[in-house]
């Protein structure tokens, strides 16, 4: 699978589409930023899995080593930030506007899941980092290239799961006041004046 196989932010533009005010068109953007993460994601897995192969036939070019440097760069800063988002905005808001109806035992037990395989991914990640590492400073390392197949691969399921099951889902049952503040906290942990809090 590659980027272009992810349901994308079907689910979230269509709810877009239909929003009634400006604050649930934020919220209903917030939702799908999680989609275009996970995009982004998708493809640099696609090229962390040709990594290894790339090495074994080319050496330490340029290329390869510009490659394990913004795939290093980007799991380091984007992706483990995007475990934090989910885990810290997006699950409590899906948690919160459960309550204690039907949906509260599902959403726990999702919620169990998509933080157990968060854990895993990131013990996948902590095998080849320092070898991706040393790739990009030009330095000869070798690639755990069982770890890398099973990262990427756990890591398309992972997404995968989350398109097509709790992005729907938090469209469908985020009620309005945990939407804006979902909306709201993505918004302020984006934003590049986080410093001024601090004057
Ligand atoms: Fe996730
Ligand atoms: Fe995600």
């Amino acid at each position: 699978m590659n980027a272009r196989t992810l349901p994308g932010p079907t689910a979230a533009a269509a709810s877009a589409s239909l929003s009634a005010s400006p604050s649930d068109a934020l919220a209903d953007e917030a939702i799908g930023s999680f989609s275009r993460s996970h995009v982004h994601i998708v493809e640099a897995m696609n090229r962390l899995r040709v990594l290894p192969m790339q090495l074994a036939q080319r050496g330490l070019d340029d290329g390869v080593r510009a490659s394990a440097v913004s795939i290093h760069r980007f799991f380091n800063d984007a992706v483990l930030e995007h475990h934090d988002e989910e885990e810290r905005e997006l699950f409590p808001s899906l948690a919160h506007s459960a309550g204690t109806g039907d949906d509260a035992a599902h959403v726990g037990s999702l919620i169990a899941r998509l933080e157990r395989e968060h854990r895993e991914l990131e013990a996948l990640w902590d095998r080849i980092e320092p070898g991706l590492r040393r790739i990009g400073r030009g330095k000869a390392a070798a690639l755990d290239e069982h770890a890398v197949e099973q990262l990427v691969a756990t890591y398309i399921a992972h997404a995968r799961f989350e398109e097509s099951a709790v992005l729907p889902l938090a469209a469908r049952i985020l009620k309005s006041g945990d939407r804006a503040a979902l909306a709201l906290s993505l918004a302020m942990r984006r934003t590049p004046y986080k410093a001024l809090g601090y004057i």
